[in-house]
C-alpha cells in the first residue's frame, strides 16, 4: 500500500539533512527534563490503516524513536504510563468520561500529560493527529512539563491551493515541476503527496486544491478522476481532503455540450453528473475551487447570469456530499483605459459582488485575496471583507513569493499576514477584524477561512529555499490561531528545523523580521505596489510596466507626480468602499498611513511625509536602507558556520548572496527609474553616482560590444556589454587606478534563461574567479530570454588583492541565446557597497 511505503521512504530520509523533512526531523533532543518522560507505550484508540489516529500513532513513535532514542511498543502493561491517542467518542466508548471535550470543536484536540497518561484528544481524527503533533513539536522543544490544554481552530476552512498544471509545471512555482500531475494525468508515484500530505497535517491544514485556478477540464476525464482518488487516498490517512479546481466551460469544451450556461438544465445536469462521478471515487473530497470571468477565464456573465447564479451551481451539485465551493473574488476587467483617471482595477472585487451579498447558497464561500489588487508588498485589506454580511468568506494569502522574489529573496511573511488579519475595518462602527469576519465571528457565518497559494514542488526541500519554509508552517500557524505573534510562530519554527542554538534562533530571527520591511524598502515603498514587472515574470524591476495598460496596477506616475488618486473627492472612490471611519482615514493624505500614501494619494515627489522627507528622497532612502540591510543577510547567515549542517548552511548561504546582489538590482533600478523621470537628484548623492564602479560599455573591448539595456534603468549607466555574436569569446580589460590594497571584487551580469556563458575574471594576470551563467538551473526563479530586472545578477569575489595600476580583465564565452553580458565592475573597499 502506497501510504506504507511512504511512511518508510520518510524513515529512511530522516538523517539527511536536505530540508525534506522541513519542521518534522525529529532530530534527537538535548535539552529539557528528557528523565521525565516516562510512557512506555502508545495506545491508538483506531488502528485502520487509514485512520488519522493511526497516522498519528505511527508518528508518535518515529518522533519519539528519533528525539529520545526510544522504541515505544502499542501493547501496554496495566500499570504503566501511556500515549493514548483516539477521538473523543473512543476515548469515552473505552475509557469512560473525558471531562473536558465540550470545550472542543471540529479538527480540535485536547492535550494532557499532568496524570499516569498522556492524552492526545481529537474530536475527529484529524484532531487526534493535530495533537499528536503539537505533543511531538513540544518534545521536540524541549518542554517536557506537564500540560493540559484545550485547542480549537479559529475557522473551519484551512486549505492549500496549489496552482498546478495536468502537463507538471506550476503557475507561478518556483521548487520544480509538481509532485501531483504529468504529462496530462496524475503522477503515479504519489509518494511526495504523502509526504506532502503529512507536512499540511502538522501544521493543521485540512485541504488541498490539487490543480490550477486556471483550470484545465481534462481534469474530469475517467482516467483523471481514478488519478484524484488516488491523491484522496494517499492524503486521507493525514485528513487532508482533495479539492479541485473547475473550468466553468467544461460542459462545451470538454462535455460537448453547446452551452455553458448555468441557468440550463442541461449545464446542470452535467455537473450533477460529474459531480456524481467525482464523489463516487472521493466520497470525503471537500469541494470545488472556481475562478470564473477573471483574466479571460469563462463565466456566468458570459451569460448575463450573475457569479452568485455561477457559484450556486456547482454549490448545488456538492451539497448533498457535505462539498464547498470556494469562489474567487479575483474578477476584474483587464482591459481597463488608462486614459479614465476614475478607472480603478482596486474597485472591481467590490463592486462585482457588494449587490450579491445574500444571494450565495449556504455552502459557497467567496474567496477573498487579502488586498484589493494582487498579492503586492503591501495593499491595504480588501473593502469586499467588510461588504459581505450574509456571505461566507475565506482570505487567500500566497506562501509563494509571486510579486516577493520567487524563494530567492528572504521574505518571511507573517508579518504581512498579520497586519492584514488584524485590520480592523470597523463595519458600522464596530470591531471588524479581517480574522473575524473569515472566521464567521464578525457576521455570524457558519463557514469561512483561508486559502494558502503554496505551490511546492519536487526541490527536495519544497519551495526552494530552506528558509521560505517558514512561510507555510506560519501560514498554517496563523490560518489555526490568528492571534500568534509571527516572531513566536518563526522561533517555533527555527527550533524544529534548526534546532535550538541559541546564535540560530537569533539570527534567523533577526533576519526573518526584517526581511519584509527590507524588501518593501528596495522594491516598491509607501504603498506604490511591488513595482516588479507584472506583463513577465513578476521578479525584477520594472516600474513603467504598471501603467499604460489595461492591468489596471497603475502608479501613474509622471515627471511631477505619482500614486493612485483613490480618493472619492477627486479619484476613484475607493476609499469610499470601506466602512466610514476606514473610508474617512483614507480620503486624505494626512490621516493616510505613510506606508499606504501612494496607494490612496497622488501626489507630487516632493510631498512631504510625516517624517519630514520628501516622497522623492524616501524612495531613494529607503531603497539604499533596504538593499543595505540584505547585504547583513549574508554575513549573519554566515555567522552560523557550523553551528548547523553544511548542506542546508550552503545551499542557504547561496540564496543570500544572490538575494544580496539582486537586492542592489532592485535599488539602483528603481532610484534611477524616478531619477530619471522626477530629474530631482538624492540630497545623499548616491543615486546615479558610483566613485567604486568601472561600467563595462567604457572598458577597453573586443570581441565585446555595448548594448543598450530595455528597460534602460536595469544596467548601470543604462548600458551593458555583449558578445559581437553567439561564438566570438569577447574580452574587457580595464586599468584599475586605485590605491594598492584588498578589495572585493563584484561583477554584474546578466544571467538570462537557457544560455550558460562562461566567465573567467583577472586582476594583473592573476585569476581572480571563474563561473557560468546557469542560475537557471541553480534557482527556481522564474527565468528571462533578456537582458533585464530578471537576469541581472551579481557575483562577488571577496578579498582580491589589487596592485595600483593592474589590469582587470573579464573573458567572455557566449552559449546560445546568451552572449556572456556584463553591466559593470565594482571594486569595493572593506565595509563599501555600491
Ligand atoms: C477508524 O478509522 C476509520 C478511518 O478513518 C473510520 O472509518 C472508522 O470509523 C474509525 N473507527 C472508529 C471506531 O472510530
Ligand atoms: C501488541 O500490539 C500489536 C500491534 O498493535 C498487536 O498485533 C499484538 O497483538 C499486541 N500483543 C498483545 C499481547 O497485546
Ligand atoms: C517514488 O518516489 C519516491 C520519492 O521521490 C522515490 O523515493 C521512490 O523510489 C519512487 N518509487 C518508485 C516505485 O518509483
Ligand atoms: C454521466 O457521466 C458519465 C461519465 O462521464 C457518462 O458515462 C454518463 O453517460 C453520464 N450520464 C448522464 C446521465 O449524462
Ligand atoms: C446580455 O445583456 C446585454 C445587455 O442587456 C445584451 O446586449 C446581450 O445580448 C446579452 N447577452 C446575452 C448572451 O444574453
Ligand atoms: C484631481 O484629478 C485630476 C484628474 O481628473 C488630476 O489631474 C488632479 O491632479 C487631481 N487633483 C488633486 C488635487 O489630486
Ligand atoms: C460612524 O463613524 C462615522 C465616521 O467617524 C461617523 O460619521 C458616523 O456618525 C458613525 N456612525 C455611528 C452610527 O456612530
Ligand atoms: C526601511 O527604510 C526606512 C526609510 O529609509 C528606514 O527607516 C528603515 O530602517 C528601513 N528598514 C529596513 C528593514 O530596511
Ligand atoms: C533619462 O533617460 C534619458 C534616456 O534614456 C536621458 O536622455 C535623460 O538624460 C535621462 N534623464 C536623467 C535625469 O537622467
Ligand atoms: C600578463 O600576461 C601577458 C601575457 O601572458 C604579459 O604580456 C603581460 O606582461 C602580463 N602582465 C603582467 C602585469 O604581469
Ligand atoms: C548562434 O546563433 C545562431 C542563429 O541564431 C544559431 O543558429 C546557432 O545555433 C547559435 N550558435 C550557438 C553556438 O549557440
Amino acid at each position: 500500500m502506497l501510504f506504507l511505503r511512504a511512511i518508510i521512504s520518510v524513515v529512511a530520509l530522516v538523517a539527511a539533512e536536505d530540508g525534506s523533512q522541513a519542521w518534522l526531523r525529529y532530530a534527537p533532543v538535548v535539552q529539557g527534563e528528557i528523565s521525565t518522560f516516562s510512557p512506555t507505550s502508545i495506545i491508538a484508540l483506531n488502528t485502520s490503516e487509514i485512520s488519522p489516529v493511526y497516522a498519528a500513532r505511527q508518528e508518535l513513535q518515529k518522533g519519539i524513536r528519533g528525539m529520545l532514542g526510544v522504541q515505544l511498543g502499542f501493547n501496554s502493561t496495566k500499570n504503566a504510563s501511556a500515549i493514548i491517542v483516539g477521538t473523543v467518542e473512543a476515548y469515552k466508548a473505552k475509557y469512560g468520561d473525558l471531562g473536558e471535550q465540550e470545550q472542543l470543536v471540529d479538527d480540535g484536540f485536547y492535550l494532557n500529560s499532568q496524570g499516569r497518561n498522556v492524552l492526545i484528544i481529537g474530536q475527529n481524527e484529524r484532531g487526534a493527529l493535530y495533537g499528536a503533533f503539537e505533543y511531538l513539536s513540544r518534545l521536540a522543544q524541549g518542554n517536557f512539563g506537564p500540560v493540559s490544554s484545550i485547542s480549537n481552530p479559529h475557522a473551519p476552512i484551512r486549505w492549500a491551493n496549489e496552482w498546478n498544471n495536468l502537463d507538471g509545471t506550476i503557475e507561478r512555482g518556483y521548487a520544480g515541476p509538481s509532485i501531483f500531475f504529468e504529462g496530462g494525468f496524475v503522477k503515479e508515484n504519489l509518494t511526495r503527496v504523502a509526504e506532502y500530505a503529512r507536512l499540511l497535517a502538522s501544521v493543521r491544514i485540512n485541504a488541498v486544491v490539487v490543480n490550477n485556478v486556471n483550470a484545465n477540464p481534462t481534469l474530469l476525464s475517467a482516467r483523471n478522476i481514478e488519478g484524484l482518488g488516488r491523491l484522496a487516498d494517499v492524503m486521507r490517512p493525514y485528513g487532508v481532503q482533495l479539492g479541485i479546481a473547475l473550468n466553468f466551460a467544461a460542459p462545451q469544451t470538454f462535455g460537448q455540450l453547446d452551452t455553458f450556461d448555468p441557468l440550463d438544465p442541461k449545464v446542470d445536469a452535467w455537473w450533477g453528473n460529474n459531480t456524481d462521478q467525482i464523489y463516487a471515487r472521493v466520497p470525503d473530497m471537500a469541494g470545488y475551487l472556481i475562478k470564473a470571468n477573471s483574466e479571460g477565464q469563462p463565466g456566468p456573465l458570459t451569460y448575463n447570469r450573475t457569479l452568485a447564479e455561477g457559484a450556486n451551481m456547482f454549490a448545488r451539485a456538492v451539497a448533498k456530499y457535505g462539498g464547498v465551493v470556494m469562489f474567487r473574488a479575483f474578477v476584474y476587467d483587464n482591459k481597463l483605459n488608462p486614459a479614465i483617471w476614475k478607472a480603478d482595477r482596486a474597485n472591481a472585487a467590490f463592486e462585482f459582488f457588494r449587490h450579491l451579498d445574500g444571494k450565495f447558497d449556504e455552502n459557497v464561500v467567496v474567496q477573498i485575496k487579502y488586498g484589493p489588487i494582487d498579492f503586492q508588498v503591501r495593499e491595504p485589506a480588501s473593502p469586499l471583507f467588510s461588504a459581505l454580511r450574509q456571505t461566507n468568506t475565506a482570505i487567500e494569502l500566497q506562501i509563494t513569493q509571486e510579486y516577493l522574489g520567487h524563494q530567492t529573496h528572504l521574505v518571511y511573511l507573517s508579518p504581512l499576514w498579520k497586519e492584514i488579519l488584524d485590520f480592523d475595518l470597523r463595519a458600522d462602527n464596530k470591531s471588524s477584524q479581517v480574522k473575524d469576519i473569515v472566521s464567521g465571528k464578525r457576521f455570524k457565518r457558519s463557514l469561512g477561512g483561508f486559502a494558502g497559494v503554496v505551490n511546492v514542488g519536487t526541490n527536495t526541500n519544497w519551495l526552494g529555499h530552506h528558509l521560505a519554509m517558514s512561510n507555510l508552517y506560519a501560514y498554517g500557524m496563523m490560518a489555526w490561531d490568528p492571534s500568534v505573534d509571527p516572531e513566536t510562530i518563526l522561533q517555533d519554527w527555527a527550533r524544529l528545523t534548526f534546532g535550538s542554538d541559541r546564535a540560530v534562533l537569533d539570527t534567523i530571527t533577526s533576519m526573518s523580521m526584517s526581511s519584509w520591511p527590507a524588501y518593501e524598502n528596495y522594491t516598491g515603498n509607501l504603498g506604490i505596489q511591488t513595482l516588479t514587472d507584472i506583463l513577465y515574470t513578476h521578479f525584477g524591476p520594472n516600474p513603467a510596466s504598471q501603467d499604460n495598460n489595461g492591468w489596471g496596477q497603475w502608479t501613474r506616475a509622471n515627471k511631477k507626480s505619482l500614486g493612485m488618486d483613490r480618493t472619492v473627492r477627486n479619484g476613484t472612490g475607493n476609499a469610499g468602499q470601506y466602512p466610514p471611519e476606514i473610508a474617512q482615514m483614507y480620503e486624505n493624505t494626512e490621516s493616510t498611513p505613510d506606508n499606504l500614501l501612494l496607494w490612496f494619494h497622488h501626489v507630487p515627489y516632493t510631498h512631504r511625509l510625516k517624517s519630514g522627507e520628501t516622497v522623492i528622497q524616501h524612495f531613494y532612502d529607503a531603497h539604499y536602507a533596504g538593499a543595505a540591510v540584505a547585504q547583513e543577510f549574508v554575513k549573519q547567515w554566515e555567522s552560523l558556520k557550523g553551528k548547523i549542517d553544511e548542506q542546508r548552511y550552503q545551499e542557504v548561504l547561496f540564496r543570500q548572496e544572490f538575494h544580496a546582489g539582486h537586492a542592489l538590482v532592485w535599488r539602483d533600478s528603481i532610484n534611477q527609474f524616478y531619477y530619471n523621470l522626477s530629474e530631482i537628484p538624492d540630497e545623499a548623492k548616491r543615486v546615479g553616482i558610483h566613485p567604486f564602479r568601472f561600467e563595462a560599455e567604457k572598458m577597453t573591448l573586443s570581441g565585446y560590444r555595448p548594448y543598450a539595456v530595455n528597460p534602460f534603468h536595469t544596467a548601470s549607466g543604462y548600458t551593458a556589454v555583449v558578445t559581437t555574436s553567439n561564438s566570438t569569446v569577447g574580452t574587457a580589460t580595464v586599468e584599475l587606478t586605485v590605491e594598492s590594497g584588498v578589495y572585493d571584487v563584484a561583477i554584474n551580469y546578466y544571467d538570462m534563461d537557457r544560455g550558460r556563458s562562461e566567465y573567467e575574471v583577472s586582476v594583473g594576470n592573476r585569476t581572480v574567479g571563474k563561473w557560468t551563467g546557469d542560475l537557471e538551473r541553480r534557482l527556481g526563479r522564474a527565468t528571462s530570454v533578456y537582458l533585464d530586472g530578471h537576469s541581472a545578477t551579481r557575483i562577488t569575489f571577496r578579498g582580491v588583492e589589487v596592485r595600483k595600476g593592474d589590469v582587470l580583465k573579464i573573458v567572455g564565452k557566449p552559449d546560445g541565446i546568451e552572449p556572456a553580458p556584463i553591466d559593470y565592475v565594482s571594486l569595493l573597499p572593506e565595509g563599501v557597497v555600491d
